[in-house]
């Protein structure tokens, strides 16, 4: 019997007594989907699978996205996260859940370790429910209606310093245009509330003025810096982060330059946020 070791009060939890190298019953599934939206994030150490085994793994949650950046050779649904001296960490040190810009942004990810530091790069998880249960009452009636605009932002930062031409930038911007989603948002699993904004991804608010919407955003992403509603993971080789991408935000901490780490992870598709 798999057993759950929570790591905060409200967030993080270890699993042990798994072996995922092997297939998982359905009813371990269905126990590891309770424990995911319980502690938003759930860990396994020791876990020395490879692509097919963790493809398979994820697999057993729903379809798989393929992220536009960085896939693993023959294993197009792996995104590969690989920074060292030549290539130093940066964009996944900012709170974020992930991929936003999309309409139907992910379930969630599952990211392994393939090579960590000997310190240092460790992840850190925020819990968005207990985010949206921080917000003062005023605070809360305001965003309720609110719908916020999120856009593939850093991507397009990157192709504009990297010299991309007009032509190049109306592709990307007709491939990924901004999109829509509540603020507040409702899980579709346990009907709980959770702030759905991300410093990475969200850029303004529908029908609200620049002028207004950036000091609002600027205090709605800061709930997420609070070390109450967090959990910090500290990764060694094989050890497994699954989290529930409609329930937290995490960052990758960049503290790490020179050493090596790699890190590879399958995004299990979501549904629209409502
Ligand atoms: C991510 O943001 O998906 C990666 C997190 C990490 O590298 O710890």
């Amino acid at each position: 019997m798999p057993l759950a070791i929570p790591q905060t009060p409200t967030i993080g939890a270890e699993i042990q007594g798994l072996d995922l190298r092997q297939k998982i019953s359905a009813a371990n599934v269905d126990w590891l989907i309770e424990q995911l939206v319980r502690f938003k994030v759930i860990f396994f150490r020791d876990q020395n699978i490879d692509a097919e085994a963790h493809l398979r793994f994820a697999r057993e949650f729903g379809q798989l996205e393929t992220h536009p950046v960085n896939p693993k050779e023959n294993f197009p649904e792996l995104l590969v996260l690989h920074h060292h001296a030549d290539n130093p960490p940066s964009g996944t040190a900012v709170w974020h859940s992930d991929v936003t810009w999309r309409k139907s942004p992910s379930l969630g990810s599952i990211l392994i370790a393939r090579q960590v530091p000997t310190v240092g790069g460790d992840t850190l998880f925020a819990d968005m429910e207990a985010a949206y249960a921080y917000l003062d009452e005023k605070t809360r009636h305001e965003v309720s209606e609110l719908q916020a605009i999120h856009q593939f932002a850093p991507m397009r930062r990157h192709l504009i310093k990297s010299g991309a031409n007009a032509e190049r930038l109306a592709k990307f911007d007709s491939a990924y245009p901004p999109v829509l989603h509540p603020v507040v948002r409702t899980h579709p699993v346990s009907g709980r509330k959770s702030l759905y904004v991300n410093e990475l991804f969200t850029v303004g608010i529908k029908d609200v003025p620049q002028d207004r919407a950036r000091p609002l955003l600027t205090k709605l992403f800061a709930t997420a810096t609070r070390p109450e509603i967090q959990c910090r993971f500290r990764w060694q080789k094989h050890s497994i982060a699954f989290w529930d991408n409609r329930a937290c935000q995490h960052y990758a901490t960049a503290d790490y330059y020179p050493h090596e780490r790699l890190m590879e992870r399958a995004t299990i598709e979501g549904t629209p946020p409502y």
